[in-house]
């Protein structure tokens, strides 16, 4: 295999090696991945528009799908950098499909040839970055690159995966905007981005697609919720932790029929809750926390009649809490904590009982007296005093402008009843995915995300 000009100076190029041997699974530097993500672009530079499928003389495959397979394997075992529980050392000799992490089927084609059906790199911990040629893999229906340090872009070949059903790419340190290329992949239904540092508008094309779940959560997508995501077919839409910006299209109680997980966690969303919310009849977890959401609950929200865990909190919602929320009949968390409400309907702590695995939240409101652990009237006035009537709002647009969130009002010295005050900023915690086909997000493996 020819290596071809070394892209670094030697010394920056060992320098690289030596770091990474000395720590093997910490994480990379952000020098170290823009060296990587360097390379990879360097590599795209020398091959030109067109992936270089040079055979390899020394190997025997017979098969042209293997063949096509064994080159790919070969140019991404040579894009790592750093491999410390030698997952691909098995990757040697022509028969790929016995190489770690790969699994073979009949083709579709010829049910007497193998193809190359499964790439699964989960928690490999490798580090490099992802070559052109891995488009060579073109019968793959399942890839999981979940927890490594893969850096730089998806190389936009990937749409030549066209049996892909399962892309998970998630927990990496990829970059660049939406991979357009997944939109172009017809079989593809399991789409998880999330915890990378993918950036910009997410495509409104996006929610056209036939896809069953879309995880795009910690990622710096930006510029609002395209309203195209009332006729997504998803079963779960994790948009969590970008910075969003925008409202929530009404558009969301088109999705009702499949929408099953709703969840836009610490996103800068601004605007009322629309009332179309509340047709989402088989939503079984629906949070919008962490946001600017102002106006009061919908009353349509008593429709969310499968809820199990509706979490509300950390926005800037008024008004009241109304017992037909309280009282939704599949309801196991709800948390209206950390807003302006003025008062709650007595069967909110009366009949979510924490005996019966259930939990009700509501601190840091305005309740004053009537709650315990609740706002000062300082804290309160600003917002209580000027109450947003979500009748007059102006609809939402797409892209959204940034937005950047009021500041929270100045805290003052806590009122007589509000024994320890609340901390303000608490760690944003995803909610598990329970009683689903998906596990809950990976936590980063590594330190340093
Ligand atoms: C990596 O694995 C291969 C094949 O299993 C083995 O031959 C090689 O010695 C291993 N290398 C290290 C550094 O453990
Ligand atoms: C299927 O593959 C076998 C083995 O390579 C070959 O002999 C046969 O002609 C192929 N069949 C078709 C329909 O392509
Ligand atoms: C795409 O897949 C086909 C086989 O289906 C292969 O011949 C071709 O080289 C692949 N192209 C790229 C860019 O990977
Ligand atoms: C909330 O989202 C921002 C990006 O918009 C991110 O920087 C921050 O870490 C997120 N907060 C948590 C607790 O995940
Ligand atoms: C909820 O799901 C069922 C089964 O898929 C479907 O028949 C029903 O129409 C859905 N509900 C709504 C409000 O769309
Ligand atoms: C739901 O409430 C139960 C009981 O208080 C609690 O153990 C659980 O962690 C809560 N789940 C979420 C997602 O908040």
């Amino acid at each position: 295999m020819a290596m071809g000009t070394l892209p670094f100076p030697p010394l920056l190029l060992l320098l690289l090696i030596f770091s990474l041997l000395l720590s093997p699974s910490l994480a990379l530097t952000s020098q170290e991945a823009a060296a990587i993500a360097r390379r990879q672009l360097l590599a795209f530079e020398q091959h030109g528009d067109h992936v270089h499928i040079d055979i390899d003389i020394d190997i025997k495959v017979s098969n042209p799908r293997l063949l096509a397979a064994h080159r790919a394997l070969h140019a991404l075992k040579e894009a790592l950098y750093s491999d410390p529980h030698n997952f691909t050392g098995n990757w040697v000799g022509p028969n790929v499909c016995s190489y770690n992490g790969v699994f073979c089927v009949p083709s579709l084609e010829n049910q007497s040839v193998s193809a190359v059906a499964t790439l699964d790199l989960n928690a490999a911990d490798v580090a490099g970055y992802l070559p052109r040629e891995i488009g060579l893999l073109s019968d793959l229906a399942v890839i999981h690159l979940n927890s490594n340090r893969f850096c730089g872009v998806i190389p936009e070949e990937i749409k030549n995966m066209t049996q892909l059903y399962e892309l998970d790419v998630s927990n990496n340190r990829l970059v660049g905007p939406f991979p357009n290329s997944v939109l172009h992949m017809p079989k593809l239904s399991y789409l998880d981005i999330r915890f990378n540092d993918f950036e910009g508008p997410i495509p409104p094309e996006l929610f056209l697609k036939p896809y069953d779940a879309i995880f795009l959560n910690n990622n710096r997508f930006t510029s609002g919720i395209p309203d195209t995501i009332g006729k997504s077919t998803a079963s779960v839409i994790v948009l969590a932790n970008n910075d969003l910006g925008g409202c929530i299209p009404p558009s969301i109680g088109k999705a009702a029929k499949t929408l099953d997980q709703f969840i836009f966690i610490n996103n800068s969303l601004t605007g009322c809750l629309p009332v179309e919310s509340g047709l989402l009849a088989n939503a079984t977890v629906f949070d919008v926390s962490g946001n600017a959401l102002t106006g009061s609950i919908p009353p349509t929200l008593d429709g969310l009649s499968k809820v199990e865990q509706l979490d509300l909190s950390h926005n800037m919602f008024s008004g009241l809490v109304p017992s037909d929320i309280c009282r939704l009949p599949a309801l196991a968390n709800l948390s209206v904590s950390y807003n302006f409400f003025v008062g709650e309907a007595a069967e909110c702590s009366s009949t979510l009982d924490a005996n019966l695995g259930k939990s009700f939240q509501d601190e840091a409101n305005c309740m004053g007296n009537a709650r315990p652990v609740q706002r000062s009237a300082a804290e309160c006035a600003p917002v209580v005093t000027h109450p947003v009537d979500c009748g007059k709002t102006k609809p939402c647009g797409w892209p959204a402008k940034y937005y950047s969130p009021p500041p929270p009002p100045a805290s003052s010295p806590p009122s007589p009843t509000a024994s320890p005050p609340p901390p303000i900023h608490e760690p944003v915690i995803l909610p598990p995915i329970i009683g689903s086909r998906y596990q809950s997000p990976p936590p980063p493996l590594f330190p340093g995300y």
